[in-house]
């Protein structure tokens, strides 16, 4: 861990936990459009419940700290919520690799998000970094399971991560500042 010297940003928190807690809500969002298109009984849909009620644990554990320390939500997540729905959807409609396709792309761009703050925070805010450094290791787990279940043969993996990816950056950048 750097220690902060003048000049450099602060890590801020406030910040920190409205990006996390609208990157919480996106997952959740992502697997219900993922769960209303994919077949109850299919091995995919099983997974994607058991990722999706983790990221519900995550998401309850922002919206917490949230309301404790007082930070607003981003502004935009009624569009999280549509658009987050509909990346889940529109994923398993092309195929259940798809899907997985979907949970390995936005997997790997979190993984490196929670790894940032972390590098942030340092040694401060030991109560948020212990949750971000959990999730991160959960986000991973649902990236390999992703992998294990065949993401990487889906049709037109490369490019769809590609633009999935960058969708996520995106929505990272601009929920850290509204
Ligand atoms: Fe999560
Ligand atoms: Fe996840």
């Amino acid at each position: 861990m750097k220690p902060w010297r003048p000049g450099q940003r602060r890590p801020d928190p406030t910040s920190m936990l409205r990006v996390d807690q609208a990157g919480e809500y996106g997952a959740t969002r992502i697997y219900a459009g993922q769960l209303a298109v994919l077949s109850p009984s299919s091995p995919a849909a099983k997974l994607v419940s058991r990722m999706a009620s983790q990221e519900q644990r995550h998401l309850a554990r922002f919206d917490a700290l949230m309301a404790e320390r007082r930070v607003r939500p981003t502004v935009l997540q009624p569009i999280w919520r549509v658009a987050g729905f509909a990346l889940g959807a529109a994923t398993a409609l092309m195929s259940e690799r798809a899907a997985m396709a979907c949970t390995d792309a936005v997997e790997t761009e979190i993984d490196r998000h929670y790894q940032d703050q972390l590098d942030e925070l340092g040694e401060d805010d030991p109560e948020l970094a212990a949750d971000i450094a959990q999730f991160r290791e959960e986000e991973l787990e649902h990236r390999d399971a992703a992998r294990a279940a065949g993401s990487e043969r889906a049709v037109g993996y490369p490019v769809m991560t590609a633009a999935i990816r960058a969708g996520c950056r995106i929505a990272i950048s601009l929920s850290k500042r509204v």
